[in-house]
């Protein structure tokens, strides 16, 4: 089986913040591996737009040292990597004065796609979406990308929002979430409503409860600054996770449409009750050997900020009443590992009697790494004997299942080419984006005015004690975190 690659239509994309750590990590690696998929049409332009003072050719090299970089070894070839620089460009750009946009102008063409992404501070927004126009460079079909955080709580998303808006309609704005591109989490949609098996049984009548972890070896360093200000809560929960949930406990939309899949999407959110203070963990890693402690990562002995949250959200709707969602994430843990676990109540009656035990349908969807699905069934132990039962995975990898050719797609290139075929259906409306805040904010408030101190964890652990004991007091228990 070989991934269908659709050629886009030809565009002119530009990159504002050209020369920044997303556009060198992320998103011109995965433009090149759509270009050497053949889906980017030669005649297509990537225009790198910055502060600093260089020609095509300075930028070229950057970008080349990027690649070679970032894009996996097996990938990099010399004649496909110079043929991709052909369509690189540069602008020296002032975000907020008025040089280097003449020549922006200049560069656009009429008859392609234009996308502007902003992979920079959010502060520059406004400036920028301002600019654009100004100079007559957007028009009414082209396209703005933001990256997240987008706003630190309802009132500067709104401020955001509002901003954009003076300028660009909803439907020419893609707010990233790049946990939306992973293969697997899309994939959960395919299960949902691909599927008759699941649907009926994707209910409190048969769920008891599920777990969504995004767990993460890598600590704060490097980014301590803004991580600080952010916290788990921030930086994981009120986006990536807030999506994963969205898409496990939403209605089925009547089509596979944007707007028809985000209105399910913001019915969840609003559903959700606010989280009581006794169903919050929050921890910080602390150090271990050479490796340092949160506190030292952010260079402030007295930060409160959280790098690990673990809480039980409930969905206040006909649906999900009485099955709780138990989420958790964090920096420094024991592996890194994404798992959405739908753990099944127990049969109604056992037929086998007490001495066959308590058996447990689990459905576990691995958005990262060994991206699959595993259900664990029920079966009968094999041999004489009576009737022992034991519980086995059917287990799915979905890169030995589908074969090695479909290597998992990074998110962002999905997400850029979603961009230029002007696809909304996998970015966050506007309206979603300040649910989210509105549901993040008080508890965020309330642990900031009681100026509560997260628990300490050990790196290399599954976060703070305490987290187990939200799930232990309802004897339920997290699944492993396992290296
Ligand atoms: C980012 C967060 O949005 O997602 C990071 O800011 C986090 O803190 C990252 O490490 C995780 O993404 P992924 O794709 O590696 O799971």
């Amino acid at each position: 089986m070989v991934s269908r690659v659709i050629p886009v239509d030809t565009f002119d994309l530009t990159i504002f913040g050209g020369t920044g750590d997303l556009a060198r990590r992320k998103i011109l690696p995965g433009l090149y591996r759509r270009y050497l998929a053949g889906q980017m049409p030669d005649a297509s332009r990537i225009v790198g737009a910055a502060r600093s003072d260089m020609d095509d050719a300075a930028y070229r090299d950057e970008v080349r040292e990027a690649l070679k970089e970032f894009v996996e070894p097996h990938l990099v070839d010399p004649e496909a990597l110079e043929g991709f620089l052909g369509c690189v460009h540069y602008v020296a750009i002032d975000a907020t004065g008025e040089s280097g946009w003449r020549k922006l102008r200049d560069l656009m063409r009429a008859d392609c796609v234009r996308a502007f992404y902003f992979s920079v501070a959010p502060s520059l927004f406004g400036a920028l979406a301002e600019r654009l126009h100004e100079h007559g460079i957007a028009d009414p079909q082209s396209r703005i990308v933001v990256e997240k955080p987008f706003g630190r709580d309802l009132a500067s998303a709104r401020s955001l929002n509002r901003t954009l808006a003076e300028h660009f309609d909803e439907a020419q704005i893609y707010r990233i979430d790049h946990y939306l591109g992973k293969e697997t989490v899309q994939n959960l949609m395919a299960l949902r409503f691909g599927n008759v098996l699941f649907e009926p049984l994707w209910n409190s009548q048969y769920v008891d409860h599920i777990q969504i972890t995004v767990a993460e070896t890598v600590g704060v360093g490097g980014r301590g600054g803004y991580y600080d200000k952010s916290g788990a809560m921030r930086d994981m929960v009120q986006n990536h996770l807030m999506q994963l949930l969205c898409l496990i406990a939403m209605e089925p939309p009547s089509q596979f449409e944007p707007d028809a899949v985000r209105d399910e999407k913001l019915k969840v959110i609003r559903a959700l009750d606010p989280v009581r203070p006794e169903d919050i963990v929050r921890g910080q890693y602390e150090r271990r050997g050479d490796t340092p402690s949160y506190l030292e990562d952010v260079e402030d002995g007295d930060s409160r900020t959280e790098s690990f949250i673990a809480m039980k959200i409930h969905v206040s709707n006909w649906r999900w009443a009485g099955t709780p969602f138990y989420v958790r994430t964090g920096k420094r843990l024991r592996a890194r590992q994404s798992e959405i676990a739908v753990v099944f109540k127990d049969a109604p009656h056992s037929i086998f009697g007490a001495e066959a035990g308590r058996h447990r349908n689990v459905l576990t969807i691995r958005l990262q790494p060994n991206e699959g699905m595993t259900l664990v069934t029920t079966i009968k132990e094999p041999g004489l004997g009576g009737m022992r039962l034991i519980d086995v995975p059917l287990d799915m990898t979905f890169a030995e299942a589908l074969g090695a050719e479909n290597e998992v797609t990074d998110a962002y290139e999905r997400l850029i080419m979603d961009v230029i075929r002007g696809n909304q259906t996998l970015f966050m409306r506007g309206d979603e984006v300040e649910a989210a805040w509105a549901w993040t904010d008080p508890m965020i408030e309330r642990w900031s005015t009681r100026d509560d101190r997260p628990f300490r964890y050990e790196p290399g652990s599954s976060g703070p004690e305490e987290s187990s004991m939200l799930l232990h007091r309802e004897t339920r228990r997290w699944r492993e975190i396992r290296e």
